[in-house]
Order: C-alpha cells, then sequence, then structure tokens
C-alpha cells in the first residue's frame, strides 16, 4: 500500500512539472492597488498612508535609529490592519490564474493576502509584515506571533538582539531584486497591477520585460503617457483582472 501511494505521488509530481514547462509564463508585479479592495491603504492616492505618516518618520533606518518605538509602533498598526482584512475578488482570481499559467507574483506588498488567496509563488520585493528581523550580525528572520502581533522595544532574537521589522525601508538595499529581474526576464505575459511605479528598483522591472512580450497595466486611474506596447485596463484590481481574462482568452 505505502510503496503504491509514493508511486502516485511521484507520479502526480512529474506530471506537474510537465504540465508547468508546457505553460506560458505569467508573470504579475503587483503594489499597495492590489490591495485597496480589501481595506488596505495605498500609499500615494489622496488619503494614502504617506499623507498620514512621513516617509522619513517611520520607514528609513535613519528613523529607526532616530525613534524606533515609532517606527515599531507604525508596524504594529500596519500587522492589526492586515489581520483584520482578507485577500479581495482580485487576488483570488490571479491564484486561479495558475490553473492556466505558470503563474509568479512579484510583489512590493508587505502584506500576505496573495498567499492567504491561494498563490503558491510569491516573491516579496519589499519584504514580509507577519515576518521579524534581527537587528544583530546574522539578521536572521523569525514569523511574528500571530497571537501577540506587537513587536516593541525590549524584544529581541534568542541571540538578545532587538527584533525590527521585515520590512525593505527607503534607502536600504533590495535583496530579493536580482532574482526579480531574472523571473522577469522569462515573462510570456507580464502584468502590471495597482503600481504607481514611483519606487525603484521595483519600476524598473518592467524595463526587463522580452520586446515581445505582451504587457498589461491595470490601474483605475488615468495615465498620461502609455507606450503603445502596453494595454491598460483601466479599472479596480477585481474588475480589471475579470477583463486580464477576456485578453487571455479563458
Ligand atoms: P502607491 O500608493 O504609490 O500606488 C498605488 C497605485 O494603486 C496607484 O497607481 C493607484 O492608482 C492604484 N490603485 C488604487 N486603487 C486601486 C484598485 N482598487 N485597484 C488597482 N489599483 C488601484 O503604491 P505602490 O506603487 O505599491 O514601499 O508603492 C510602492 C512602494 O512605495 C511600496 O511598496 C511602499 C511605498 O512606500 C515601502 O514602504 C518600502
Amino acid at each position: 500500500m505505502e510503496i503504491s501511494c509514493s508511486f502516485i505521488l511521484k507520479f502526480n509530481i512529474f506530471a506537474t512539472t510537465n504540465e508547468l514547462e508546457n505553460m506560458k509564463k505569467l508573470v504579475v508585479l503587483t503594489g499597495a492597488g492590489m490591495s485597496a479592495e480589501s481595506g488596505i491603504s495605498t500609499f500615494r492616492d489622496s488619503g494614502g498612508l504617506w499623507e498620514k505618516y512621513k516617509v522619513e518618520d517611520v520607514a528609513t533606518p535613519e528613523a529607526w535609529y532616530k525613534n524606533p518605538a515609532l517606527v515599531l509602533d507604525f508596524y504594529n498598526q500596519r500587522r492589526k490592519q492586515l489581520l483584520a482584512s482578507m485577500p479581495n475578488a482580485g487576488h483570488k482570481t490571479l491564484a486561479g490564474l495558475e490553473k492556466y499559467f505558470d503563474t509568479q507574483i512579484i510583489t512590493q506588498n508587505v502584506d500576505n493576502l496573495h498567499e492567504q488567496a491561494g498563490s503558491t509563488v510569491v516573491l516579496h520585493l519589499h519584504g514580509e509584515l507577519l515576518k521579524v528581523r534581527s537587528t544583530g550580525p546574522g539578521q536572521e528572520v523569525f514569523d511574528v506571533d500571530l497571537k501577540n502581533l506587537e513587536i516593541d522595544l525590549g524584544n529581541l532574537c534568542p541571540k538578545g538582539f532587538q527584533l525590527r521589522p521585515h520590512i525593505v525601508w527607503f534607502g536600504e538595499a533590495v535583496p530579493e531584486i536580482e532574482n526579480a529581474i531574472q523571473i522577469t526576464e522569462q515573462a510570456d505575459i507580464f502584468v502590471v497591477i495597482g503600481t504607481s511605479m514611483q519606487v525603484y528598483p521595483a519600476a524598473s522591472l518592467i524595463n526587463y520585460v522580452k520586446s515581445d512580450t505582451p504587457i498589461y497595466l491595470i490601474d483605475p486611474h488615468e495615465i498620461e503617457y502609455l507606450p503603445a506596447h502596453i494595454t491598460l485596463i483601466q479599472k479596480g484590481a477585481s474588475e480589471g483582472l475579470e477583463d486580464l481574462k477576456k485578453f487571455l482568452k479563458i
């Protein structure tokens, strides 16, 4: 019995790998607008987070040195907001695209709503809210205790160093950018959803898309200048993704 179970398992894994090889590679770059319909504020829209907080007070290494309690409080609030949020229809539609495409998501979002919706390949360019990192030399990363979301001054890693949010702050290196570039270069279809494309190096990823790869942009706001090879779907993420399915003939 055990032998046949293990055979079936191996056979299935083999079949899945084969299926993936035959699928087109769909690469999706998402930003804060992807989670807007889940009730998570964007940064630069009117009423966005950067109207309420100054970036330099809460999202830079200098802010951390100057007032770590304020920085920790800012991310404690973000964590609480995330735990009160659910994936929206757009997140679920994207997860469903894995049936048709070898789908890889590159997200600037620090929430985990793509994963909650069922997407299995998600690269977080700007870190993750539900992880924390040691400020010691090893910079070890730990999962946040979901029963106690707050990280305060005095919360230490096992080696005795203060914990900090596992977020890429402005002015810090983006360790996943090389992986993101490689994924982008392989895209057969490239989709951008809900990002103002104002933050680099994330915004530069579009320059690595192959010249014959179709690019779709889903965003409800007007875009002043759009290169001819990019198809704009001027809608919110959920509705826009339904339109995308029609473009992709599924
Ligand atoms: P922004 O706030 O800059 O841009 C949000 C984009 O989402 C805008 O283009 C909006 O038009 C669009 N949008 C709004 N509602 C939408 C909806 N329902 N559906 C789809 N799109 C919608 O956010 P990002 O571009 O993600 O980094 O910002 C990039 C980075 O800047 C963030 O990762 C964060 C921020 O500072 C760090 O904190 C390190």
